[in-house]
């Protein structure tokens, strides 16, 4: 059954996405509810990460903290939640620890570990095992009131194969790379379940009530030319190939869908013919380079400011803005506003609307 919310009282999010030339470029930023926002531990107290995602009421509050605390500055809500409910719904345990980030204390170990049979093999209820996630959805949507367009997400299949082979965090990447170089079919198959549970997670979170979906490859930097092209761009094909069919198969309409392949400077050009909308990119690319490589295509790009420049002077994060627009802002239309990454914790608040306020003053046509 399909909601009835209010309408967008600001859909230039939507309409940039989608290619349209638009009044001034819409500006949202990756993990804006999060650990710089004094409120966000407010709120949080002293509950695990995962019992916030899993509590619809939490996860809504802590969506709209930066909604309500930059008004009219920011375009969209991103849904308070995180790239690893997918693996939890294939069975894996997965933790947040303080300060250290995500654990997982049972990764795949190998092809013959029978846990990889079982992940492989679980028919995975996605409607019933992240359920939590599309009620925050549809209350989140209720309480913006039409202010905001609201943004769901997953992780990419190669981005959560390195946390479920790896078990957390890495630098080495040693476990993703033994996987991809030894056992490369045995990865493909993995790679492949990943890839339709994403299909099934984005299509519910769009009936649930998301607006625009974007996929995090946060670790395609990790892969070469030659091995970003085995196993993470087939995957991110397959998701936006598939999409738009499986939404069409439930009576939904299109939504503009955004891919950020981190890292994969290389792979730009490619990543402007995967089948989204929108690429996002980090700020190792240059805005004017990247506009060049993109030229002609129909493709929007979202990005792109150091974070760290948050961490500077009010002067420095002009001078990154002032970049930003001369590169990527042409003909009124192809950019959407953001850093280059997740704002991180420790950032001043009022450099991030120093930031936006920016973007807005050096747009205004
Ligand atoms: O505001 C938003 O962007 C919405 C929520 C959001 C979170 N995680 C909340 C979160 C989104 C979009 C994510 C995506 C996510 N999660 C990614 C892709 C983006 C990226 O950063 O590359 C990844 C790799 C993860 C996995 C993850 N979750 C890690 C590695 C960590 C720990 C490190 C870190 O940056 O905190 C998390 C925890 C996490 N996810 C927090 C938040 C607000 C911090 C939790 C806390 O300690 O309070």
């Amino acid at each position: 059954m399909e909601h009835s919310f209010e309408p967008l009282k600001n859909d230039l999010l939507l309409r940039a996405a989608w290619g349209q030339v638009v009044e001034r470029p819409p500006m949202w930023v990756m993990r804006q509810a999060g650990r710089y926002l004094p409120e966000y531990h407010e709120a949080k107290g002293s509950r695990d990460f995962f019992e916030c995602c899993r509590d619809p009421e939490v996860a809504s509050t802590l969506t709209l903290q930066p909604v309500e605390r930059f008004g009219g500055l920011l375009d969209a809500a991103i849904i308070f939640s995180d790239i690893l409910v997918i693996p939890q719904a294939m069975g894996m345990h997965v933790e947040m620890v303080d300060k250290k980030g995500p654990h997982f204390p049972n990764p795949l170990k190998s092809p013959t570990d029978g846990q990889y049979q079982a992940v492989l093999e679980r028919d995975v209820e996605v409607a019933d095992e992240l359920d939590y996630v599309y009620r925050a959805i549809t209350l989140t949507r209720k309480k913006l009131a039409g202010r905001v367009p609201l943004i769901g997400f997953c992780g990419a299949p190669w981005t959560l194969f390195c946390y479920m082979v790896e078990g957390g965090g890495t630098k080495l990447f040693a476990q993703s790379k033994t996987w991809i170089y030894r056992y490369p079919e045995e990865t493909r198959k993995l790679l492949h379940k990943i890839a339709d549970i994403c299909v099934e997670h984005l299509a519910l979170q769009v009936k649930a009530g998301a607006q625009l979906v974007m996929v995090f490859d946060s670790w395609a930097g990790e892969l070469g030319p030659s091995s970003f092209q085995k196993f993470s761009e087939p995957y991110l094909a397959h998701i936006a190939q598939k999409l738009p069919a499986k939404l069409e198969s439930m009576g939904l309409d299109c939504v503009p869908m955004t891919v950020f392949p981190k890292g994969a400077w290389y792979a730009l050009d490619s990543a402007c013919d995967l089948g989204y909308n929108v690429v996002g990119m980090d700020w190792l690319q240059d805005p004017a380079a990247a506009v060049k490589v993109r030229g002609s295509r129909n493709v929007v790009f979202q990005g792109n400011a150091d974070p760290g420049v948050l961490y500077g002077t009010k002067a420095g994060i002009t001078e990154a803005v002032e970049q930003m627009v001369k590169g990527f802002w042409v003909g009124n239309k192809g950019w959407i506003a953001n850093l280059g990454h997740g704002i991180t914790p420790g950032v001043d608040p009022d450099n991030l609307k120093h930031f936006f306020e920016e973007v807005h003053r050096l747009t205004k046509s």
